[in-house]
């Protein structure tokens, strides 16, 4: 254990300060626009590529000062610091925590060594691998057993080696090389890559199986009864293991940190793209954990996208706090979820293109901060992890909205949204009344975007409804917004491979900000282990194991016998 032993934030005078003032605290968004002109500027910040507006937070000047504070005394920068040199403050694993290693450019003086490794040349050699392999499956070069060329990716991996590369591959959907297409499987449900796989041609086809401990039920179940597909689709059922192998090596290659595991399961170590356990499942999505993608895009397009993380990096590494995005977006967050009493937290993109980020994000935010101890083991001292969650607008405006809007509960939410769409379209015709004719969508899904925040921050009074011909009192309520509600907008030029590589950065930081106030290790998952080997456990029961069903709680007894009649078994 390196870390010392975490500040206890609720001892802080910042925290003192934020728990005075968040005694009979009455935000007031109209009467602060109104008597600070220059409240929008001074609250909104840029971050690389990235125009993020705080101003429709619920906070003041004393409680950023507050905040800030608290950020001070928590060790917030130093901490930062400590990552980037490689010191092992994922503590319970007692490993160094470097995702940002994995986008430092070529040439950086001096080079990173940790534990004795040059983790710069490791990576760059990695990523090179990565993209003579790519540029070989992009070009036709790489071929099936029979000669054609490939046309289909199936990423097979599960959380981290699904959620990133899946979300960032529907993301990138316009710099996808016309002729190839990526897939991905990742649930154990059978129905998952009967689904992904019932109407592709092995020929064509390359399965990517990914997984960092090269050890996870889903990932190798179905990297199994991938292999079985193929060799059923290509004839080899009972074909002999030299036929079967060869197969394999040409449809199949690894993305593991245990090459060992990958050469057990057939798959040819040089076909086989490396990391490093200092790489969180969660953070590995630049990583070659995003081989399907390399492919996908192509090697300039990723090395876009890595230099967008190192933007956002460099933002926080070289930023004073009172300017630096992803700390204050974690201090905003600590301060709705400890004082406002926030449990969840609203991602919503309003760009077609990152329908799956709040799924990702899910993972990121919720594996990482969903922690009842701290880095030395004590109790947490305040609540933790909000539930990140969301939609794509403007679908969620016909959803969820109304429980934001008018609901009793708090959710901050966070708009996203980019300037400049990938496919600009007109509606020619309109109707001639809301929609004119020539309309430009995506200006009027734009209006959606700045209305939502807008009508969050302001609402609507009373007065306003009465003013509008509702005369019913009872109705005059049901159709009063409280506002006060808080958002935070992000506006990006475009969205391209860096910007996208820069959102993510930011999220990971305001992880990493909210968990260090916190006091907890933001890089294990150790709640993920308990189901995994109970399952193990109950697997022999659902299989009909009389002795392993006898030995089951008597509610999982009885739902295991349920589901064993319902199956006529
Ligand atoms: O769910 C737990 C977890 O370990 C995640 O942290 C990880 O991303 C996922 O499983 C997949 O793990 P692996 O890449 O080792 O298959």
């Amino acid at each position: 254990m390196t870390e010392s032993a975490p500040v206890d934030p609720t001892s802080t005078d910042g925290w003192k300060k934020l728990a005075g003032i968040a005694d009979g605290f009455t935000p007031d968004l109209r009467g602060w626009f109104d008597s600070d002109p220059g409240r929008a500027e001074r609250y909104t910040f840029q971050a690389a590529d990235l125009t993020v507006d705080l101003s429709k937070g619920l906070v003041d000047d004393d409680i950023l000062a507050a905040l800030l504070q608290v950020a001070k005394d928590a060790g917030v920068a130093e901490r930062f610091q400590a990552m980037l040199a490689g010191e092992h403050i994922n503590v319970t694993e007692d490993r160094a925590v470097l995702h940002t290693a994995l986008r430092r450019p070529e040439g950086i003086e001096p080079a990173l060594v940790v534990d004795g490794q040059d983790v710069d040349a490791d990576v760059h050699a990695t990523l090179d691998k990565v993209y003579v392999f790519a540029e070989k499956v992009r070009s036709g070069e790489w071929t099936g057993v029979s000669g054609k060329r490939i046309e289909t990716v199936v990423n097979i991996g599960i959380g981290g080696s699904d959620l990133g590369p899946v979300m960032v591959y529907e993301a990138l959907k316009p710099y996808v090389q016309a002729g190839l297409e990526a897939r991905f499987v990742s649930n154990i449900d059978p129905a998952d890559i009967y689904e992904k796989t019932a109407d592709l041609d092995p020929e064509t086809t390359l399965f990517i199986v990914a997984s960092k401990t090269f050890g996870t039920l889903e990932t190798l179940t179905n990297a199994r009864l991938a292999r079985q597909w193929l060799w059923a689709e290509l004839g080899l059922t009972d074909a002999s293991d030299d036929e079967k192998s060869n197969a394999v090596a040409k449809h199949f290659v690894a993305v593991s940190t245990a090459l060992d595991k990958v050469a057990a399961f057939g798959i040819d170590p040089e076909n086989a793209f490396g990391f490093w356990d200092w790489v969180g499942g969660r953070y590995s999505v630049d990583s070659a954990i995003g081989t399907s993608v390399v492919i996908a895009i192509g090697k300039e397009n990723w090395q876009q996208f890595l230099a967008g993380f190192h933007a956002i990096d460099e933002h926080v590494r070289t930023t004073p706090l009172e300017q630096n995005v992803p700390v204050l977006m974690g201090l905003l967050n600590v301060w709705y979820t400890n004082f406002l009493g926030a449990q969840s937290h609203a991602v919503l993109p309003y760009t077609q293109y990152l329908h799956r980020f709040a799924a990702y994000l899910q993972q990121l935010t919720m594996e990482s901060n969903g922690k009842r101890v701290r880095w030395d083991g004590t109790p947490v001292t305040t609540d933790t992890g909000e539930v990140f969650w969301g939609e794509p607008g403007t679908n969620g405006q016909h959803a969820f909205y109304q429980l934001i809007h008018q609901g009793t509960r708090l959710i901050p939410a966070d708009f996203i949204t980019v300037a400049k769409p990938a496919r600009p379209l007109k509606d020619e015709s309109g109707d001639g009344k809301a929609v004119q004719p020539g309309q430009d969508v995506h200006a009027l899904f734009l209006a959606n975007f700045f209305a939502q925040t807008k009508a969050l921050a302001f609402g609507k009074t009373a007065d306003e409804v009465r003013a509008e011909g509702t005369t019913d009192e009872g109705i005059v309520a049901a159709r009063t917004f409280t506002g006060n509600k808080p958002s935070t907008s992000i506006l990006a030029p475009e969205l391209t491979p860096s910007v996208l590589g820069q959102l993510i950065a930011l999220y990971e930081h305001i992880v990493f900000t909210e968990g260090t106030i916190w006091g907890i290790d933001s890089f294990d998952q150790w709640g993920v282990e308990l189901g995994k080997q109970l399952a193990l456990q109950i697997a022999p029961a659902v299989d009909g194991d009389q002795d392993a069903l006898a030995s089951q709680d008597s509610s999982t007894m009885a739902l295991i016998a349920k589901y064993l009649e319902l199956r006529g078994e």
